[in-house]
This record gives structure tokens, sequence and C-alpha cells, in this order.
């Protein structure tokens, strides 16, 4: 018989978008969901015909029947609500970051090894077609020895509410951070991080962070590699981007400048003008259940297949989001460690926690806690 586990997700913004995907996948029960506000919560469960609803995360939390819960709340809510739910027993999926501090990290890291639950940051980068086709050139052996890394993360922010405005741009740094660690598959050891520039006066003293772009070197652990991250969310002139770099002896994969444009394979040891090649970057979803491979491309879909336009993202983020679920349910299916666990969303986390408090000490290095260490 096919195992299943009962999911349940909290915060219906983003996290509408994973119902469909849980319907859809031979592994899940697309159980409970939960969101303050009654009124959208009844109309998400309509549509999705879910019957089981919260308007309160503690009741969802003393639900038996939830296996796991998905969270998808505000940034400042995912520490403590990873913690309840390990506590009340639940696996637990959270979208990025885990945290917003060393130390919850650490308690999460923790409690997943006193219960033996399992915890996945949900970093979409690494599940993006593009960081799968880099990974694919990687492991053939075609890049060659890697050389260097870097990865950006560029977004204007204005005008999105609650705790962004003023967010230090390395409080949400995993986007550059988890392709960087994740293709060697290596732990961050250092950080250094310098700020720069400036973001509007009224935006400064909510977090106590001036700098309008953080720019980090992180320094891999039993790796001779470094990797470079830059960030911005406010008063920069940037179109929306993240993107990664990877630069081999062999072969180099860059990012496209502009979206929409393809992206660039250099090939070492051409004549000049033959190095550099556009490429089309192909899908992955071959790699998932039938039932959820649109969505590797497609918007998000109710149960009668009408598509639902106020949920906007689902085939963005590189068409993550349904390896995402795959790999968070086949390893509970599989009684294996998800990937990242705990402890590699904490390393991941903590890079950036970490980073931008080297940037208020004028670049001051800052190491890893070793307790986030896989190897
Ligand atoms: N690429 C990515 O990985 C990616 C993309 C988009 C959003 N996100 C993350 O997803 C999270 C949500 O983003 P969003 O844009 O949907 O935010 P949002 O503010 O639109 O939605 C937040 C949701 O959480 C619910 N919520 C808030 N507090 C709650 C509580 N105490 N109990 C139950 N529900 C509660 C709200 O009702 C709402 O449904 C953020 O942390 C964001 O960083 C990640």
């Amino acid at each position: 018989m096919t195992k299943k586990f009962r999911a349940a997700i909290v915060g219906l913004g983003f996290g509408a978008e994973f119902i469909p995907i849980y319907q859809r996948h031979p592994n899940a029960e697309m159980f409970a969901i939960c969101q303050r506000n009654k009124e959208s919560l009844d109309k998400i469960g309509s549509a999705f015909g879910i019957e089981r609803r919260y308007t309160e995360y503690a009741d969802l939390l003393k639900d038996p029947d939830v296996d796991f819960v998905h969270i998808n709340t505000p940034i400042p809510d995912h520490a403590a609500m990873s913690i309840a739910a390990l506590e009340a027993g639940k696996h637990v999926a959270c979208t990025v970051p885990m945290a917003t501090s060393v130390e919850d990290c650490k308690r999460i890291v923790d409690l997943c090894a006193k219960t033996g639950l399992r915890y996945m940051m949900m970093e979409t980068v690494v599940f993006s077609r593009e960081f799968l086709f880099v990974k694919e050139l990687y492991q053939k052996g075609e890049l060659g020895k890697l050389q260097f890394l870097q990865a950006s993360h560029q977004q204007d922010m204005d005008g999105w509410p609650g705790y962004w405005p003023g967010l230090p741009p390395m409080y949400y740094a995993t986007h550059c951070v988890g392709p960087m660690l994740g293709l060697p598959r290596k732990d961050a050891e250092y950080v250094s991080c310098f700020g720069s520039g400036t973001i509007r006066e009224e935006m400064i003293g909510i977090y106590n962070s001036p700098f309008a772009v953080e720019t980090a070197h992180i320094k891999l652990r039993n790796s001779d590699l470094s990797a470079r991250i830059i960030r911005s969310l406010f008063d920069t002139a940037r179109q929306y981007r993240e993107s990664i770099d990877v630069y081999g002896t062999k072969k180099a994969f860059e990012w496209p400048l502009i979206e929409g444009e393809q992206a660039v394979i250099h090939t070492a040891k051409k004549p000049e003008h033959e190095i550099a090649a556009r490429v089309e970057v192909p899908d992955y979803a071959h790699l998932l259940p039938a039932g959820i491979r649109p969505f590797t491309q497609k918007g998000v879909y109710d149960l009668e297949g009408n598509e639902h336009l106020s949920f906007t993202q689902g085939g963005g983020h590189g068409g993550s989001h349904p390896h995402l679920v795959h790999e968070f349910l086949s390893a509970l299916v599989e009684g294996r460690e998800p990937w990242p666990n705990a402890k590699q969303s904490a390393n991941w986390t903590c890079v950036g926690i970490l980073a931008h408090e080297s940037a208020m000490a004028g670049g001051e290095r800052r190491d890893l806690p070793s307790w986030s260490f896989s190897e």
C-alpha cells in the first residue's frame, strides 16, 4: 500500500500554491489548512475541497491526524512555529529563512536530534531548473574542478508590507547561500560581509540596518572554495534577479543579465569567440511523479482544473515547487533526512545572520557555529 502523510499548510499567500501539488502527490493527503483570516481560509478551503480548517495555529498542532506542517507565514514567525510543531510531534517543512537568530536555528537542530522528527527548509533555488542543470553538469564532470561560485538576489521590495521595510538584506540570503553550499555539498566555515550605500532614513531605524547592498564572501569548510553573494532590497536600481554563476576548470555557467534571456556556458580552451554560448536550460519534471509534473511549468489549479489566477507564482521560482514537495515527502517515506535537513538549513541561514553582523562590524570575520556542520 502507498504510504501517505497528512499535510497541513500554514499561511496561505505563497503557501496556497503548494495545495494542489500535495493534492496530486502519491504520498500526501492534503489534509488541513491554517490562516488567521476566516473568510479567506474558507474561500481557499472551498476552492480546493479541504474540510479541516484552522484560524489558530495552536489548535492545528493539537490535531492528532496531522503528520507534518508546511509553514509559509511571515519571516519573524518561522522559528517559533517550527519549534512549536516539533514539540507537538509534527515533522516540519518551512519556507525560507529558517530563523532570524543563531539561537533559534540551534533550537530547531537540537529538537530534531532529540525527537527524530524531520525538518526541511523549503529553499526554492536549489530545486530550480537552473540549479538542477548546473548540478547535472557538475556531477557528470563537465565543469571540471570547481574554482569559484557567486550568487545574487536583488529585488526592490518598496511597498511590501509588515516585516519587509528596512530588513537587513542578508537576513533573507538563503536564495544565494543555498546554491553556493548546495552544489559542492559543503558547509560554510566563516563569512565576512561589507555593507554599501544607505537606505532612506525612515527605514534605517526599523532593524537598525543602514545598508542598501550587502556583499559577503563565504569560506567553504574542508574545501579550497570560496563564494561571493550580493543582496539588495531597497533603494538600488536593479530588475528582480536571483542568479547563480559557477566557474569550473572546463566549463562555467553564468545567469543571464536580464530576465527572459538565455543563460551562458563558457567552455575553456576554445577560440575566443567560441568560448561563450547561450544555452537553453532544460526542465526536470521527469524526476517527479507524473501527477505533479505540470507544476514545474504552470499556474495553480483547483480540483476541477481551473487556474487560480490570484496565486501567480506557481511556475515561478524556476519550477521548484513540486521538487520541494517531492523531496520532503520522499524523505518521510524513506525514513531519511531531507535535503536540506535541519543542520544544513541552519548553516545556510546562519551565514546570512552572521554576514549582517559582520557588515555592522565593518567586515569582521564571523565563524559559523560548529553544531551547524554536517561533516
Ligand atoms: N521563493 C521563496 O522561497 C518564497 C517566495 C515567496 C514567499 N516566501 C516566503 O513565504 C512566506 C509568506 O510569504 P507571503 O508573501 O505569502 O506572505 P503573506 O503576508 O502574503 O502571507 C502570510 C500568510 O500567513 C498567514 N499567517 C500569518 N500569521 C499567522 C499565524 N499566526 N497563524 C496562521 N497563519 C498566519 C496569513 O494569514 C497569510 O495567509 C514569507 O516568509 C516569505 O519569505 C518564500
